[in-house]
């Protein structure tokens, strides 16, 4: 038994239409240091209950009324942290073993002797501290579960957070080399994100594409400065090199476990193909596109159409919507242009968020 059990005064209901039995037993409870309370019936019982908090209750199982069985099934229900003894006759010791099986603590043979009425509370009484230990134990197991989950998701966060940072840092010093804002890469993962949602691509997916479409340029950190930063149109031979960006990001991002990476490797290689086929850096068509790529397509000339560069003023939202509506089927998958015309709003707003302050050069 711990201390505190022995310190404390430990509160009995005794309850017995027979009031001499609860007077024989209120007697010699209060003898041994019990706080003890009687009632004659289930009504009463319950009336002390609301008034008052108990122990342990002592009950007859036959009662006028409700019966002891019936007391058992209510304290069980709103005061569990009750212990429950029944006292019972020979006749009815199948319902006080049904009433063990329903929580009852004990059950006590009548006649009743007073030593066994002791050592059964003394038993509950021990019964009940184990099983509050153990109760305390395991929510104390819980909340620790608990504080390490959220910790945990906390540190989770904080990478992920420090993963996209990195990411975004790294697109965006190779989009500045040609693009001193480095905006550009801000707006492409907004627009691709928002198309996929459009399109309804799984959430998880969503996300990898957001931090993937980043990178669709990562390759231009291969290109020369000679072609990357010439002002105005580059030749046919200079276009061929610029057209390697796609494969110089490809290689970059190449054979990575992570899903997110495996998607950016997808998008840079993929990103200038187009739905007829006439796209690079290998011709692909329709469906043999993947979607990161398609998506990303639309994203990245939209971003060139409406901002300026060395070869073309920023087109308005119209001429912009105008040029993509024109395309669908050819440059780009007709389901993404529908996408696309049912949130260019979206993309307006994307776009005023994150306007560009100087202009790029060529917008590949
Ligand atoms: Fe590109």
């Amino acid at each position: 038994m711990t201390k505190s059990m022995n310190q404390e005064v430990r509160r009995i209901l005794v309850v017995d239409d027979e009031v001499a039995i609860c007077q024989v037993i209120q007697d010699y409870l209060a003898l041994r240091q019990y706080d003890v309370a009687t009632a004659g019936n289930y009504d009463e019982a319950l009336r002390h209950l609301e008034t008052r908090e108990f122990d342990v209750i002592l009950s007859d199982i036959r009662m006028p009324g409700k019966s002891g069985t019936d007391l058992l099934r209510h304290v069980r229900r709103h005061h569990p942290q009750i212990a429950v003894i029944l006292f019972t006759g020979y006749a009815d010791i199948g319902l006080a073993v049904h009433s063990m099986q329903e929580g009852a603590y004990d059950f006590i043979l009548k006649p009743i002797h007073l030593e066994q009425v002791y050592l059964s509370i003394h038993n509950a009484l021990e019964k009940r501290a184990l099983k509050a230990e153990v109760r305390k134990y395991q929510k104390g197991l819980e909340d620790l579960v608990e504080r390490r989950t959220k910790e945990l998701r906390e540190a989770l966060r904080q990478l992920e957070a420090s993963s996209l940072d990195t990411i975004t840092r790294l697109s965006r010093a190779a989009e500045m080399r040609d693009d001193e804002t480095g905006n550009h890469v801000l707006r492409i993962r907004a627009y691709t994100a928002a198309l996929c949602r459009e399109l309804k691509l799984p959430r998880d997916e969503i996300d990898h594409i957001y931090v993937a479409s980043s990178m669709h340029d990562i390759g231009k950190i291969g290109i020369p400065d000679s072609i990357l930063l010439k002002p105005g149109r580059l030749d046919s031979q200079e276009f061929e090199i610029m057209k390697g960006h796609a494969l110089i990001g490809a290689k970059i991002l190449q054979d990575a476990d992570s899903r997110m990476l495996q998607i950016a490797e997808i998008i840079a290689r993929t990103h200038h193909e187009k739905w007829d086929g006439s796209g690079y850096p290998f011709g692909l068509s329709g469906d043999r596109i993947p979607i990161y790529g398609r998506v990303v397509a639309l994203a990245d000339v939209f971003d060139a159409l409406t901002n300026k560069r060395c070869y073309k003023p920023a087109f308005d939202l119209e001429t912009s919507t105008d040029i993509i509506r024109k395309s669908s089927g050819s440059h780009f998958d007709p389901e993404v242009v529908d996408a696309f015309l049912r949130i260019r709003e979206e993309f307006a707003s994307i776009q005023k968020e994150f306007q560009e302050e100087s202009p790029s050069e060529h917008g590949f």
